[in-house]
């Protein structure tokens, strides 16, 4: 929080929404970039219920000095409504994570969550081009996820969810955008798959049940995790016992943070506006 102290009139705000709070990390790793960059620029947290969201939203166009706010658990879905406009990445999940408001007031909402595992497993020099994907989860975060590997190149993706319905709900709409890509709906079983990803909650409270049967993994599998705190998940250390190679959470977080940056403070003439 080492730029606070430099707010001022000029300052540009941006603000994270969600219910709850206390958990987010994206303001303190934001104003530690803002401020290594020596942007005068703040985020801030707005603790907002769902049923307060659209009154919220509707305040923050006249807010003159805001450039954008961060949307994450339970709001990105319902904010997709409230935008003006969403990328072409927002429509195929259906959420939004990222807006940038204009200075006429108006909303472009996008979605970062894929792209931002994406740049942090590319981070770690894991390139996802031709390697089948395990995927566990078919959320918000799976989804973005789910269609930014396919973009990437994967080969194949297999897709195990507690609620098989959304599961196979994923694996149709991605077959509709890629009508090559190998997919599947799979089971506790993520062997025979280069990459294993969670993008489950499974693994942010101590007592979670492992989201795959971890006794199926073998060495040559790299295995990647969505949750940041821990860092280091009782998947990824059980993972780390049967000799994989596990990449954490905080890169995707990291990554997605210098894109959320450059999002917000885009000029609206430079990024393709989709109107819904
Ligand atoms: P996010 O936007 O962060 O992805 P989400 O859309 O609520 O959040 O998705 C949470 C994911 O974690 C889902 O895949 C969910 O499974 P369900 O679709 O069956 O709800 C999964 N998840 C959460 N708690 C779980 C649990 N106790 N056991 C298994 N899966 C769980």
């Amino acid at each position: 929080m080492e730029n606070t102290n430099k707010v001022s009139g000029t300052t540009r705000v941006y603000a994270i929404i969600a219910d709850p709070i206390h958990h987010v990390q994206t303001p303190a790793a934001m104003n530690r970039l803002f401020s290594e960059r020596g942007d005068d620029r703040v985020m801030v947290p707005f603790h907002v219920s769902t049923k307060d969201l659209q009154s919220v939203v509707t305040g923050l166009r006249g807010i003159q000095s805001l450039d954008g706010f961060i949307v994450t658990v339970p709001h990105k879905t319902a904010i997709v409504e409230l935008c003006d406009s969403i990328s072409d990445a927002a429509r195929l999940v259906g959420a939004v994570n990222v807006v940038r408001r204009s200075e006429n007031g108006s909303l472009h909402g996008d979605i970062l969550d894929g792209e931002g595992f994406l740049a942090g497993l590319r981070q770690r020099g894991v390139e996802p081009l031709g390697m089948s994907v395990y995927l566990a989860g078919a959320g918000g975060a799976a989804k973005a996820i789910a269609f930014s590997l396919a973009a990437a190149g994967v080969s194949k993706i297999t897709i195990f969810n507690r609620t098989a319905c959304k599961a196979e709900e994923l694996t149709r709409r991605l077959s509709t955008v890629f009508p090559t890509l190998e997919l599947s709906v799979g089971s506790y079983d993520p062997s025979g798959h280069d990459l294993v990803v969670n993008s489950t909650s499974l693994g942010l409270s101590a007592d979670d049940i492992l989201p795959l049967d971890v006794t199926l993994l073998t060495p040559s599998q790299i295995v990647a995790e969505i949750i940041m705190k821990p860092a280091i998940t009782p998947l990824l250390a059980a993972a780390t016992e049967k000799g994989c190679r596990v990449l954490d959470g905080m890169p995707m977080l990291l990554c997605q943070i210098e894109l959320m940056a450059a999002a917000m403070a885009t000029n609206k003439n430079e990024r393709n506006h989709e109107h819904i």
